[in-house]
């Protein structure tokens, strides 16, 4: 007992002289800051790669200040949990779908409502004006903030039938949707059942037919192999799946201002990037499935889109004084 006593001190005595004890102080005085960025997709697509090159640029500029990791594919939190973890402080950056925040705002919901929108340019041109760019603090006071918008690009209707053409071909079917009431009520103006259900759970409801049926891009479709457990994927591009990066406003207030602008031009610098990307990403996964010959992709007519839309008008009523008409009219000025 004696010799460990003495041991310890010596060791306290040694510690003390050479300075170590104070080196786990030390240490986290200049321990870089951990910033954990949670998404739900895999990695190959356009909200994967953007986060892999926000992560690459935040530590490049901001080197051994902060360390970026990356959990893609819903590995640390689904898309059921990853707001509410935000707001906890679990993890400090997310980009869920614009349609996972009906929550926090309801103009938001803007960004759902069915055909609003022609292209991924004409949303690009709604974000980046002013009404776009209000919506990144419009849920400040719920502790979100949001520093950008991504792309991911027009949705795609699938089922497990083999006719896929028009909006008789989905009623009484039962579809998967994100958690927005919004796209609750377009699935129902065309008669069909939707069900709430977080991303990674789609494909196994799919293939067990929990569902029949689901909405979303060519790149969600291929990198989730939903193509493979569909028979149709009807080119309806009936709406959009964006992004909106989002912290939680508290944390960033705190941060150190040097490391504030690093991560600003860093997440500036990565939005772009990612951006660039959406549209290849999507087509050559289009072009990917087309070639697995797996599902049939359904081109549609121009009287056949026509229909589809009339089916979904009742919503755009529905939800308009949530989301106030200039929003809505703001939306359709960025068609050309
Ligand atoms: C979905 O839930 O279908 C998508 O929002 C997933 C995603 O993040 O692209």
């Amino acid at each position: 007992m004696k010799t460990i006593h003495r041991l310890r001190r010596t060791f306290l005595a040694t510690a003390l002289a050479a300075g170590a004890l104070a080196l786990p102080f030390a240490v986290s005085a200049q321990a870089p800051i951990v910033i954990k960025f949670s998404h739900v997709v895999a990695e190959q697509t356009p909200k994967g790669q953007g986060a892999l090159k926000f992560k690459e640029l935040a530590e490049k500029k901001l080197p051994g200040k902060v360390q970026v990791q990356v959990f893609p594919s819903s590995q640390l939190f689904g898309d059921a949990k990853e707001l509410e973890a935000l707001l906890l402080g679990d993890v400090q950056f997310i980009a869920p779908s614009l349609s996972k925040f009906d929550r926090y705002t309801k103009k938001i919901q803007v960004f759902d409502l069915p055909f609003l929108f022609d292209d991924i340019e004409a949303v690009d041109r709604f974000q980046s004006g002013p009404q776009g760019k209000a919506l990144l603090e419009a849920m400040k006071g719920r502790g979100l903030l949001g520093l950008g918008y991504w792309h991911n690009g027009m949705k795609q209707l699938s089922t497990n039938k083999d006719k896929l053409v028009r909006p008789d071909d989905v009623k009484g079917l039962k579809f998967r949707i994100q958690a927005s009431d919004v796209l609750e009520a377009q699935f129902r103006a065309l008669g069909s059942n939707p069900q709430k259900m977080a991303f990674a759970e789609v494909y196994q409801a799919l293939q067990t037919g929990v569902v029949d049926g689901q909405e979303n891009t060519w790149s969600n479709i291929y990198s989730q192999k939903f193509h493979e457990v569909q028979k149709t994927i009807a080119e309806t591009n009936h709406g959009v799946i964006d992004y909106m990066v989002v912290t939680n406003a508290k944390w960033w207030d705190g941060l150190p201002a040097d490391v504030r602008k690093g991560l600003t031009e860093a997440m500036t610098e990565a939005t772009a990037h990612a951006n660039k990307l959406a549209l290849d990403i999507n087509e050559a996964d289009r072009k990917k499935i087309a070639d697995a010959g797996k599902a049939k992709i359904q081109k549609l007519s121009k009287d056949d889109v026509a229909a589809w839309r009339k089916s979904m008008e009742p919503v755009w009523k529905k939800f308009e004084s949530d989301i106030g008409r200039d929003l809505i009219d703001g939306a359709l000025k960025s068609n050309k």
